[in-house]
C-alpha cells in the first residue's frame, strides 16, 4: 500500500542528497510538475528555480493559477511569455508527431535560454512511470513522443533528478493531497497542451476556440458532478477537428467547425473507457459551445475506448 506521507519525506531527502548545488525545474501547472516543484523547493529552498513557459497553448487561466500556486507554496519561480515564438514555430505544421517534436524543441530552447543564467547544474523533473513507459520504453513501440522536457538534460549538460519516476498518477495525486495542493484533483493535461487538441495546423484563433470549448466542458461536467448528477470522469476535454460541415445560423447557411467532446474513465491513462455522461450534460455542453463560439456549428461525442484509440486525438 502506497504511503504518501512517507513518500514525501523520502523524496525531499532524495532530492536533498542528489543535488549538490543549484537546480532548475520546468513547471507546467500540472499535478506532476507541481508536486515535483514543491518537494524540490522544500529540499533546496532558493537553490531551486522553477521556470514556467507560457506557450500560448495553455488552458484558460492556467498561467495566473500556476503563478499563484507556486507563490503560495513558497517555490522560487519565474514566468516566461513565449506565446509568439510557439505560434511562429508551429505555422503550417499539421502532422501530430512533428507538432510534438517542434513544441518539445522550442521548449528546450526557451527553457535553456531562461534557465542558463541561474547557474544550475541539476534538472528536477516530474516524470512519472507512464511517461517513460509510453515514450518508447524498452518493451513498447513508440505511440506518441511524450513531451516531458526530454532532451533538456543532454542539451544543457544537467544531471537529471526524477523524484516521481516510479509513481503512477493516482499515487501522485495522493502526494499532492498530503502537500495540500489545490491541483491535486486536477485532471491530467498533455505536455504539448492544446496543440494536440487542435487537430491539423495550430493557429492562435483555433487555440482560442479549443481553449474556450475545453473550459465549457470542464465547467459543465464539474457542475454536474458537484450536483450529484454524475461522477467526475478521469479526464474530460474538447478537441477542435480539422473539418468543416454545413449548418444553419438563423436562416443562413453556415460552414463551420466541429468540436469533439471526450471524457474517459481510467486509473493511470494506460487504458481507458469512454464515460457514459448524461444526455442533458452533453446537451448543455453542445448548446453552450455553439452559442459561445460563433465558428462552431457541430458537436460530436467520442465513444471510443483506449485501445484502440488513445485518450488524446494526437
Ligand atoms: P494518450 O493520448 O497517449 O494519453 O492515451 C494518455 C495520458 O497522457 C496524457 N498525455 C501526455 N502527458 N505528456 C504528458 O505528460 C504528453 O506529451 C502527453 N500526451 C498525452 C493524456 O492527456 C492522457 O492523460
Amino acid at each position: 500500500m502506497f504511503n504518501a506521507e512517507a513518500f514525501v519525506a523520502e523524496a525531499v531527502e532524495h532530492v536533498r542528497s542528489a543535488v549538490k548545488g543549484k537546480a532548475i525545474l520546468a513547471a507546467s501547472g500540472g499535478v506532476d510538475s507541481t508536486v515535483a516543484a514543491v518537494l524540490a523547493g522544500r529540499a533546496l529552498g532558493v537553490d531551486l528555480l522553477a521556470v514556467y513557459v507560457d506557450t500560448g497553448l495553455m488552458r484558460k487561466g492556467e498561467t495566473a493559477d500556476v503563478d499563484r500556486t507556486l507563490k503560495e507554496m513558497g517555490v522560487n519561480h519565474r514566468i516566461v511569455d513565449a506565446r509568439a515564438e510557439f505560434f511562429d514555430a508551429l505555422k503550417g505544421v499539421e502532422e501530430p508527431e512533428r507538432k510534438r517534436v517542434i513544441i518539445g524543441n522550442k521548449f528546450v530552447e526557451i527553457f535553456e535560454r531562461e534557465a542558463k543564467p541561474s547557474g544550475a547544474t541539476y534538472l528536477v523533473q516530474g516524470t512519472i512511470a507512464p511517461d517513460w513507459i509510453e515514450s518508447g520504453g524498452a518493451l513498447r513501440d513508440r505511440i506518441k513522443s511524450h513531451h516531458n522536457v526530454a532532451g533538456l538534460p543532454e542539451v544543457m549538460n544537467l544531471t537529471l533528478v526524477e523524484p516521481l519516476r516510479d509513481l503512477y498518477k493516482d499515487e501522485v495525486r495522493k502526494v499532492a493531497r498530503v502537500l495540500g495542493l489545490r491541483v491535486s484533483e486536477r485532471q491530467p493535461f498533455p505536455g504539448p497542451a492544446l496543440a494536440v487538441r487542435c487537430l491539423g495546423e495550430v493557429t492562435e484563433e483555433k487555440v482560442d476556440v479549443v481553449r474556450g470549448a475545453c473550459a465549457i466542458v470542464e465547467e459543465e461536467i464539474e457542475a454536474a458532478a458537484a450536483a450529484g448528477t454524475m461522477t467526475l470522469p478521469w479526464q474530460y476535454f474538447a478537441v477542435l477537428l480539422p473539418i468543416r460541415s454545413v449548418g444553419v445560423h438563423g436562416d443562413v447557411r453556415a460552414y463551420g467547425w466541429t468540436v469533439a467532446v471526450r471524457a474517459v474513465e481510467s486509473v493511470d491513462g494506460m487504458s481507458a473507457r469512454y464515460s457514459k455522461i448524461p444526455q442533458d450534460v452533453l446537451e448543455r455542453i453542445s448548446s453552450r459551445i455553439t452559442n459561445e463560439m460563433p465558428h462552431v456549428n457541430r458537436i460530436v461525442y467520442d465513444v471510443t475506448n483506449k485501445p484502440p484509440a488513445t485518450i488524446e486525438w494526437e
